[in-house]
């Protein structure tokens, strides 16, 4: 199975930015882990990181295209804006997992919608990392369930 992992903006910077919400594991400990569960897995894996909106716009699109079979996305504060992103998960009808590593459902109000979050099968929240591996594994059993 082949799954695109989406990181949005500033997402590069952890284990630098807000450690009380987001912890110190790095940007690096988390692809580790992504790349690592791939491997557990069997899965074909992609992943892409942007502090740009359109550049998460153009890789969910080019997902049609080249193969990918399930997306994990983390769209960071474009979650809370991103009607484009939205649109583009839309576009494609891929199964997606929203993945945040913070509780946003505990955070400001205006966190508290989620556009993206609307195009996708599950939201996984406050877990750290290991939302990501809770979100790639869903797919896995999601696609093996397809063939039932
Ligand atoms: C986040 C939560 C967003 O509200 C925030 O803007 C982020 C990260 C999370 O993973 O908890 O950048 O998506």
């Amino acid at each position: 199975m082949k799954i695109l992992v989406l990181n949005g903006p500033n997402l590069n910077m952890l284990g630098i930015r807000e450690k009380n919400i987001y912890g110190s594991e790095t940007y690096e400990d988390l692809l580790n882990l992504i790349k690592e569960t791939a491997k557990e897995n069997r899965i074909e894996l992609e992943v892409f990181q942007s502090n740009h909106e359109g550049g998460l716009v153009d890789r969910i699109q080019q997902a049609y295209f080249d193969g990918t079979e399930g997306i994990v996305i983390n769209p960071a504060a474009y979650t809370h804006t991103s009607v484009a992103i939205l649109d583009a998960l839309k576009a494609v009808s891929l199964p997606a997992v929203e993945v945040h590593l913070s509780d946003v459902s505990k955070r400001e109000d205006f966190r508290q919608i989620s556009y993206a979050g609307m195009a996708c099968v599950k939201t996984i929240m406050g877990k750290g990392l290991l939302g990501y591996k809770e979100a790639m594994e869903f797919l896995v059993e999601k696609y093996h369930r397809k063939g039932e």
